[in-house]
């Protein structure tokens, strides 16, 4: 029996968890920064770090308190060390090589983007390797063919916002509040996709995604198209003169276009490597419509498809404490040179 301590700071939730032996949770610590970056509509990184700073050793504790267990119990430390904000990172690997060599445990490194395809495996999911994994997040949309959890090649990703991001934009542009991926799947609920929304075709690698177009075509079918005057952009019109009824048809639009987007690109990789194991992972698989979508996928494929239950899709400690297990399971050790790096597997 193993117990993991995972410390997660790579963006703007400050988090620790409790595991034992790679997928039983303990506790599963997350402080959200969402309040502070609020006004901004994103994550302002100085004030990420900062807030990291303040709150990494009480959240730390919090983990082990609810874990029920002494510190002195915990086999190892598995710290998310890449890829995400450099100041943000810094603060969790500080914190986790402190703890390291004061508490004489050993160190794990980990993947953010390889710990969200852990994710299933925290609700009792076993999914079969080699597998095809897609990480679709506020950072990221990523496939990557995984030999095993920790070794993996990156067959695909977004050649500019990733598809969270992209919600988020698509909230702000209809004045719904941020992070606001789920505030457009409620209202797509009651929406229909009646606009006509781009689907972006990439001739290079079918498995590359693009996200920027379709938030421009959004922008421009809300605001009407743009004109210069006296020197400045404007725009005929504002999200505040839509309907209820208009925000969740654009709603519903917008989210089919991304969720057509990502199963396209899914599809392809899919055709080219004949994979039958699929694990998925990220916020943005906390959304309906993209999960409902790709469980109708796996069934017409004969995929088996593993996918988090909500609490693990966002970002979490659990998922680093997992995939850490599995890392001292394969002694796959840090050393207190460890650092902090902005680039991981998949970007
Ligand atoms: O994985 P995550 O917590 O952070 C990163 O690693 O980037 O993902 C956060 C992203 C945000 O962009 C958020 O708007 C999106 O996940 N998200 C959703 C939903 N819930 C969270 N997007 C669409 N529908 C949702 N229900
Ligand atoms: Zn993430």
């Amino acid at each position: 029996m193993s117990l993991i301590l995972g410390i997660e700071s790579s963006c703007d939730e400050t988090a620790a968890a409790v595991v034992k032996d790679g997928t039983q949770v303990l506790s599963n610590i997350v402080a959200s920064q969402d309040a502070l970056h609020q006004e901004y509509g994103g994550v302002v990184p100085e004030i990420a770090s900062r807030a990291h700073l303040e709150r990494i050793l009480p959240v730390i504790l919090q983990a082990i308190r609810k874990a029920n267990i002494s510190i002195d119990e915990i086999d190892c430390i598995a710290v998310g060390n890449r890829p995400g904000l450099i100041g943000s990172l810094l603060v969790g690997v500080a914190a986790a090589k402190s703890l390291a060599w004061s508490l004489g445990k050993p160190l794990v490194a980990v993947d953010h983007v390889l710990a969200h395809l852990w994710a299933p495996l925290l609700s009792g999911e076993t999914p079969h390797y080699p597998a095809l994994g897609i990480v679709v997040s506020g950072g990221h949309t990523s496939i990557l063919l995984l030999d095993d959890p920790s070794t993996a090649t990156c067959i695909g990703k977004t050649i500019d916002d990733a598809a969270g991001e992209a919600f988020d934009k698509a909230a702000s542009i209809l004045e719904m509040g941020w992070p606001g991926g789920r505030f457009i799947d409620e209202a797509a609920q009651t929406g229909t996709s009646i606009y006509q929304l781009p689907r972006p075709k990439l001739k290079n690698n079918k498995s590359d995604f693009s996200f920027s177009g379709l938030k421009t075509a959004l922008l421009y079918g809300v605001r009407g198209n743009p004109q210069r005057k006296n020197g400045k952009t404007v725009f005929p019109n504002s999200a505040a003169s839509l309907t209820l009824e208009e925000k969740n048809n654009w709603s519903a639009s917008f989210q089919e276009a991304v969720v057509d987007t990502i199963l396209r690109g899914l599809s392809y990789a899919l055709s080219q490597t004949g994979c039958k194991n699929l694990i998925a992972g990220g916020g943005v698989l906390a959304n309906s419509r993209l999960r409902e979508q790709l469980k109708s996928v796996a069934n017409d494929k004969n995929l088996q498809l593993h996918v988090p239950e909500v609490t693990y899709c966002v970002d979490n400690a659990a998922m680093i404490a997992g995939l850490g297990w599995h890392l001292f399971s394969t002694s796959q050790f840090a050393d207190l040179e460890l650092t902090a790096s902005p680039r991981g597997i998949a970007s």
